[in-house]
């Protein structure tokens, strides 16, 4: 797999043509789908669930990248596992156990992440950096696609970075939430390996496809 990652969200997508989308995605060469799972409570919207992974996991072979923005996650995790997730990314703020959490999901047989919001503090991540498979930076606050990118997110993914090349730990860092064609260059060079979509490939004016190719473009130019 290529050490950068870009990873459409299919929020944005057109949800009539689920199937065309995610094959123009594959095409186009991303790494994997993400899938946001909002409940009403942890967030201020509702989503999708495990219908909806099963749904991708028929069309595609990508891994898909469950993101649970979900008030106790443990509940679910089995049910997103057997709908065919390969990771599932959990909230440090709904998981007052989160190593524990992680365990569970890597008992599954998939890789686990580690998701913060803008304001929870890289500390509240430090313990599981080694065993974490990925580190969420939320760069917006979750709920809806089409926000703006908050510029804080820049300096916090250059401290993960540190944090996770002090201990020679291996976790992707992925930035999520308004990421664009303008940002995108700066969050990789901060140390951000994985890059969440919605808007700026689903709502691209020629097509998904074109909007991948236009975020790959600037990733491959930019300096790290
Ligand atoms: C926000 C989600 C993101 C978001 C991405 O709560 O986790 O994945 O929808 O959408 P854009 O790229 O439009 O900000
Ligand atoms: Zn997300």
């Amino acid at each position: 797999m290529n050490r950068y990652v870009i990873a459409p969200s299919i929020l944005s997508a057109d949800f009539t043509r689920l199937r065309e989308e995610i094959v123009a995605c594959e095409s186009a060469g991303v790494g994997w789908l993400h899938i946001d799972v909002m409940d009403g409570h942890f967030v201020p919207n509702i989503t999708m669930g495990p219908f909806i992974v099963e749904a991708c996991r028929r069309v595609t072979q990508l891994p898909l990248d469950v993101h649970l923005m979900i008030e106790n996650p443990e509940r679910f995790l089995e049910a997103f596992a057997r709908a065919g997730a390969s990771r599932m990314n959990v909230h440090v703020e709904t998981c007052p156990q989160l190593h524990k959490t992680l365990r569970q999901i890597k008992s599954l047989g998939c890789e686990a992440g580690a998701a913060l919001n803008p304001d929870t503090p890289v500390r509240d991540i430090e313990s599981v950096m080694s065993e974490a498979d990925l580190i969420l930076v939320m760069s917006v606050y979750p709920g809806f696609s089409g926000q703006e990118f908050l510029p804080a997110t820049i300096p916090k993914v250059a401290e993960i970075r540190k944090r996770l090349d002090e201990l020679s730990a291996k976790a992707w860092i992925q930035v999520d939430g308004g990421v664009n064609v303008e940002n995108i260059g700066k969050a990789k060079t901060a140390g951000a390996t994985a890059f969440v979509a919605a808007t700026a490939v689903f709502k691209h004016p020629q097509g998904a496809a074109e909007g991948i190719k236009a975020l790959q473009d600037v990733v491959a130019r930019s300096k790290r």
